[in-house]
């Protein structure tokens, strides 16, 4: 043991590394290291339990030791290893470090997380949908025929295999209709591309928040309580509303859905164009003929639809002046968002 003790210290005296201290280490204390060899090969059987116990002991204590000199040989390694302030120079704490970039949330992902959030409280399922999409869940399965002249209320990005871009999350409400039936609750939300002149409140990549309800007796009362309560979320607190007629092919009636101007309470502003209200999200109720395209027995059913402008709400929500700001990758405009909800 006492041979063993020595060659140790020798060989630890030698390691001028961490690496070389752990070499050590394995070289004593590793599975055929020599502390561990001589452990093994100890018969205690044949000792008396005095010398069995003084045996053990020594043993013991010699493991002990080593393991306690590794420990320091490490810690003095590692601190020969970082970087030394020498004689007259000054270590200047105040310096900045190197700071490492924190991701954030787009503002339309911040938007998007918190109406998802409130619309499964509802009892709301968060559906996705297609970027590229067929013509007629885009436009023939609501009720948008392909003379009717509200199709030119959507500048169309055509593939050349006669799919399209979607022009709006709309699609998404006979798909989900033929997938689950009624009654049905459901959120889509998604990217919309529409083929536009961009400029600070015009982009041809967008995203959209589509709503359904479908159920027996669903009315317009229905639609209002929702769209508060979602109002409620995204502006935390009671918003004034007002439905005003609108037309969209799929809905009967259909609304704009107003809400009381924010910056002015009402009274009257330049973004509000001295009116009190903002137009915020167009609405209805769903057309017969669009729960007969998802088959779904209009007798029996009636629905609720809507389509949010996300982009737009967020705009809003954040004060955010140019939409182009939304999809220019500049990581100044990101940096002010929040990294985690
Ligand atoms: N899809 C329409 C658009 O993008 C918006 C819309 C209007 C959606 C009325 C609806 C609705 O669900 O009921 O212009």
């Amino acid at each position: 043991m006492e041979e063993i003790r020595q060659q140790f210290l020798a060989d630890l005296s030698r390691a001028r590394s961490a690496k070389e201290v752990d070499e050590v280490r394995v070289r004593y204390l590793g599975r055929k290291g020599a502390i561990t060899t001589l452990l093994k090969g100890t018969d205690f059987s044949r000792l008396s339990p005095d010398e069995r116990r003084e045996l053990g002991r020594k043993l013991n204590e010699l493991k002990a030791f080593v393991e306690e000199q590794l420990v320091r040989a490490a810690q003095a390694a590692e601190a020969a290893a970082a970087p030394q302030v020498g004689a007259g120079q000054r270590l200047d704490l105040t310096l900045p470090g190197t700071s490492r970039r924190l991701g954030a949330i787009h503002p339309v992902t911040l938007v998007q997380m918190e109406l998802e959030d409130v619309f499964q409280s509802m009892g709301f399922m968060v559906l996705g949908g297609f970027e590229v999409e067929l013509e007629y869940y885009n436009f023939d399965a609501l009720n948008i025929p392909p003379d009717h002249p509200a199709r030119d209320m959507q500048d169309t990005y055509w593939l050349t295999n006669g799919m399209l871009m979607r022009t709006h999350t709309s699609a998404n409400q006979v798909r989900a209709l033929e997938r689950f039936g009624a009654p049905l609750r459901a959120i889509f939300p998604g990217r919309c591309f529409r083929y536009e002149a961009i400029d600070a409140s015009h982009e041809n990549t967008f995203y959209q928040l589509e709503g359904l309800m479908v159920d027996r007796e669903i009315s317009v009362a229905n639609l209002i309580a929702v769209m508060k309560a979602l109002l409620a979320r995204i502006f935390g607190r009671e918003v004034k509303v007002r439905l005003r007629p609108g037309f969209f092919p799929f809905v009967e009636p259909g609304f704009e859905l107003d809400v009381e101007c924010l910056l002015c309470g009402g009274a009257g502003c330049a973004t509000c164009k001295q009116s009190g209200w903002i137009e915020l999200i167009p609405c209805g109720l769903v057309h017969p003929r669009v729960l007969e395209f998802g088959r779904v027995d209009p007798a029996v059913f009636s629905g609720f639809a809507f389509g949010l402008g996300l982009t737009r709400m967020a705009m809003m929500k954040y004060g955010i002046p140019d939409i182009r700001l939304m999809n220019s990758g500049d990581i100044r405009f990101y940096e002010q968002f929040p990294a985690a909800v």
